[in-house]
């Protein structure tokens, strides 16, 4: 068994680290040397769940006493103007790889190695250049980040409910991190969790009229209580959102959706059936009980029952129906994580309620319940499934989108407010990470160099996979080509990709039919110019 000095930054990156390296047989210290880190209680903070996080693995924590004065003299002088990830950063791991390699010297280790391989915010090449500039010998080379590792570390902390930090480090990154939170609105809603005491605040934060954020199965959604104007306002508010682009009311059951509108139809009970609880909207007749913000004027109101059982059991809680669009800057990449939601909400709302990873993975299928059946937005409930569970009693058609028909009729309608206006091509161009996102068939385009590019495969590559052409960096979006997984998979890889800094993404589209279609919809619109 070797023994291995683990630097480490901060309890929320140690996780997965100290996991791997304890199933792969070492014997691990965790050393906790981070001169960089300002202020000093924030050291103290981190300092904490690293210890939280080493009791709960049985390891021990080695402290290195900081000088954040020498690491101000010796990393930062000169330095102070780089933004994060500029030159400053690369200065700061060789400090601190430097020390973890004498103490591992000293200490009698075999080998040392850092945690901060796991974040996709640094560069492990880089990193592993400066580990081995230091000392060849004892430097372990681990890309920690590999294998979902940031996912599996995030999920540890959770778990734990380690202590997050909003920045790097130091003090120059600090300024970084409140300039970005200020420009997007990212900040720390409280994150609730499926206990029942997380379960009861949820519901009791929407009674009082706050937005919490619930997961779904298909994405996370932004929930206030449906029967209250003023809570279902600040949704339009919080997402940027125009107030003619009408949201979908959930409810726990269907006698909930009997209160909301209009269930007589015989396909309702028929479409209910086969698919509630589950991803499957119904546009129907409303009651007199929705407000007209929540349906924007419309006649009819969005009706859906959701199958994840956090949602359900918020739900249940709030004891009122929840309008709920998806949680996302509007026209952003619709979010299936709760850190997703953070990331770009954090600040607007009261809470987050964490229910893991969305299983679908795309928002819900909308079907307009009336005189005909039609689908106004594909998702993983086909058209072909619809029209079997109708058994043929109906025929289903595809329509256009209800803000899609809006916006050609009326180009810029809707009243401002705190909600966006309308601006023309602000629809089609949806699901839009910040990189320039373009499609293609068949044969793999080869990217011009320049641009940081990504290529995405619908399946993983046969064999090796190949060398990227044009210095591009290659995805896949599934194993096999499955729909279900690249579904699943397509939203959350499109902000991974912006947040990496991709300026460029060229995306194989999916098969044209089933659920296929329906990624096509979101892939042709995040393509959109
Ligand atoms: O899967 C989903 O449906 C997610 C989760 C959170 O439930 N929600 C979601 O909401 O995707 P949102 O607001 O991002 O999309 C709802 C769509 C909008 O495009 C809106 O135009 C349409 O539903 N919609 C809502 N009410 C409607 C109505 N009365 N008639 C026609 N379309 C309607
Ligand atoms: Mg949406």
């Amino acid at each position: 068994m070797s023994r291995v000095l683990l630097h480490t930054c901060c309890g929320v990156c140690a996780g997965h680290c100290v996991e791997l390296l304890l199933e792969q047989g070492h014997e691990v210290a965790i050393f906790y040397s981070n001169a960089n880190i300002a202020p000093a209680a924030e050291f103290a903070k981190r300092l904490e769940a690293v210890r939280a996080l080493a009791a709960h693995f049985g390891v021990p924590v080695i402290v290195d006493e900081p000088d954040h004065r020498d690491w101000l003299e010796k990393v930062a002088r000169g330095f102070e103007r780089e933004p994060e990830r500029g030159g400053r950063c690369p200065r700061c791991f060789r400090y601190s790889l430097e020390r973890a390699a004498r103490a591992a010297r000293e200490r009698g280790f075999d080998f040392f190695t850092t945690t901060l391989s796991v974040s996709p915010h640094k560069s492990s090449k880089t990193l592993f250049a400066i580990g081995e500039a230091i000392d060849a010998e004892r430097f372990l080379e681990i890309d920690f980040k590999k294998r979902d590792g940031f996912k599996k570390t995030n999920a540890i902390s959770r778990e734990l409910r380690l202590y997050r930090q909003r920045y790097c480090g130091c003090e120059f990154s600090l300024r970084d991190a409140l300039a970005r939170e200020r420009e997007t609105g990212a900040a720390r809603a409280e994150t609730l969790t499926d206990a029942p005491a997380d379960v009861e605040r949820a519901g009791a934060l929407l009674r009082a009229g706050a937005l919490v954020a619930i997961p779904t199965e298909t994405v996370y959604g932004l929930a206030a209580n449906a029967f209250d104007e003023t809570a279902v306002r600040r949704i339009f508010s919080a997402k940027g959102r125009p107030f003619i682009d009408p949201l979908i009311v959930h409810v726990h059951s269907f006698e909930q959706a009997a209160e909301l509108a209009d269930v007589s139809h015989p396909a309702v009970a028929k479409l209910a059936a086969a698919f509630w609880p589950g991803p499957l909207t119904l546009v129907l007749p409303k009651k007199p009980s929705v407000p007209a913000v929540v349906t924007a004027g419309e006649p009819t109101v969005a009706v859906r029952m959701p199958a994840h059982p956090l949602a359900q059991k918020i739900l249940r809680a709030a004891g009122v129906p929840l309008a709920a669009p998806s949680a996302n800057p509007f026209g952003y990449v619709s979010p299936t994580t709760a850190e997703h939601v953070l990331n770009s909400l954090g600040a607007r709302i009261e809470a987050v309620a964490d229910g893991g990873a969305c299983v679908c993975g795309i928002e819900s299928t909308i079907v307009f319940v009336g005189e005909k059946i039609r689908v106004l937005r594909l998702g993983v409930v086909t058209r072909e499934r619809i029209a079997e569970a109708l058994g043929g009693a109906f025929e289903v058609e595809i329509g256009k989108g209800l803000l899609e028909k809006k916006s050609e009729e009326t180009p810029a309608a809707g009243t401002p407010e705190e909600g966006a206006q309308l601006a023309p091509g602000m629809l089609k161009k949806h699901y839009s990470p910040r990189a320039a996102v373009s499609l293609w068939e068949s044969d793999a385009p080869t990217p011009e160099p320049g641009a940081k590019t990504a290529l995405v495969f619908q399946a993983r590559p046969a064999g090796n996979v190949p060398a990227a052409p044009g210095g591009a960096e290659i995805f896949w979006l599934s194993e096999n080509g499955d729909q279900r997984d690249v579904a699943r998979a397509v939203f959350a890889l499109l902000r991974r990709l912006d947040e990496s800094g991709f300026e460029r993404i060229l995306i194989e589209r999916s098969p044209d039919f089933g659920v296929g279609a329906a990624v096509n919809d979101r892939l042709s619109r995040a393509a959109a110019k």
